[in-house]
C-alpha cells in the first residue's frame, strides 16, 4: 500500500468531484505546515506556501485527477500568499470569485470547464452544416464557434445553449439576430431539429449525451466532438487539427 493509499484510498477519491479531491488535496500541506511552525517557529511565509502548494500538487498526480489540477493545486496557495503580501483590497478577491463563480461555478457539478474552441475548429464546422441547414453548440461558452460559423455560412440557422449566467451573456449579446442563445441546460436541450450536434465539454458527461444524442438525433444528423471521445462507441472519421491546443473532432453520422 503507497502512502497516498494510506492518507485516501484512489478508489474512493474517484468518487468525489475532482475540485473536491483538490481541495482535499491541500489538508495534508496545511497540517504539515501546522506540525513545522511547532517546530520550526522562523519557518518563512512564502516557503510554507509553497510546501502546501506542492503537496497539493503531488497528490493530485498520485489521484490521477486532471491534468491542469496538478497546476491549479501548485499555484493555488502561492498566489493566495502573494495578494495577501500585496495587501489587496478584499473587493478584488470578492470581483474574482463572482467573475469566477459566473463563468465556472457550475463546473464544479457538471465538470466541464470553460475553454474555448479555435477559429480552426469552427471552419471545419462551418464546412459540413448542409445548406440550409442548422446547428447547435451544446454548452455554448462565450458563443466563439458560433459567431464565427455565422459569418461562414450564412445561410444555416444556429443555436446554442448555456448553463453559466455571465458566458451565456456574452454569447447571447454577441449573436443578436444571429443565433438562438438560450441560458440553460444542454440536458434539457431537444436535438432533434438539428443537422449538426456540436459540444466541446469533457470526458464526464460524454456517455450520458451519447445515449441522449441517439434516442433525440434525426437519422444523417452528425454528432460532433471536439476532443473527448465516447467510451465504447466508434466514430466514423478524426480530424486532427492543425491549431494551438493540436485538438481533434470526432464525427459521427447518426
Ligand atoms: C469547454 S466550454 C466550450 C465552449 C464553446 N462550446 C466552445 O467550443 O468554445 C464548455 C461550456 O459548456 C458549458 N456547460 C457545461 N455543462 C453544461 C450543461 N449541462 N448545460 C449547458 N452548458 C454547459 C460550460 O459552462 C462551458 O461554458
Amino acid at each position: 500500500m503507497s502512502s497516498t493509499d494510506v492518507l485516501l484510498p484512489p478508489a474512493l477519491i474517484s468518487r468525489f468531484p475532482p475540485a473536491l479531491a483538490a481541495f482535499l488535496a491541500h489538508l495534508p500541506g496545511l497540517a504539515l505546515v501546522a506540525f513545522l511552525a511547532g517546530v520550526l517557529p522562523g519557518l518563512a511565509g512564502w516557503a510554507a506556501a509553497l510546501l502546501i502548494g506542492l503537496v497539493a500538487a503531488g497528490l493530485a498526480v498520485a489521484w490521477r485527477l486532471p491534468i491542469w489540477w496538478r497546476y491549479i493545486n501548485l499555484a493555488f496557495v502561492p498566489l493566495l500568499w502573494l495578494g495577501l503580501q500585496a495587501e489587496f483590497d478584499a473587493g478584488w478577491f470578492l470581483a474574482g470569485f463572482l467573475l469566477l463563480a459566473l463563468t465556472s461555478l457550475g463546473a464544479v457539478v457538471t465538470r466541464v470547464p470553460l475553454y474555448l474552441s479555435s477559429p480552426e475548429a469552427a471552419a471545419v464546422l462551418a464546412a459540413r452544416i448542409p445548406q440550409g441547414g442548422s446547428l447547435c453548440d451544446l454548452g455554448c461558452g462565450l458563443g466563439g464557434p458560433l459567431a464565427r460559423i455565422s459569418r461562414l455560412r450564412p445561410d444555416v440557422t444556429l443555436a446554442g445553449v448555456e448553463a453559466a449566467p455571465l458566458n451565456w451573456l456574452v454569447a447571447r449579446l454577441r449573436l443578436t439576430g444571429r443565433a438562438q442563445i438560450r441560458l440553460g441546460s444542454l440536458w434539457d436541450t431537444d436535438l432533434s431539429g438539428h443537422d449538426v450536434v456540436y459540444v466541446y465539454l469533457s470526458p464526464a458527461p460524454m456517455k450520458r449525451l451519447w445515449d441522449k444524442a441517439r434516442a433525440e438525433m434525426k437519422p444523417g444528423s452528425l454528432f460532433v466532438s471536439n476532443s473527448f471521445p465516447v467510451p465504447g462507441v466508434s466514430f466514423d472519421e478524426e480530424l486532427e487539427l492543425h491549431d494551438r491546443s493540436k485538438a481533434r473532432l470526432l464525427f459521427r453520422r447518426m
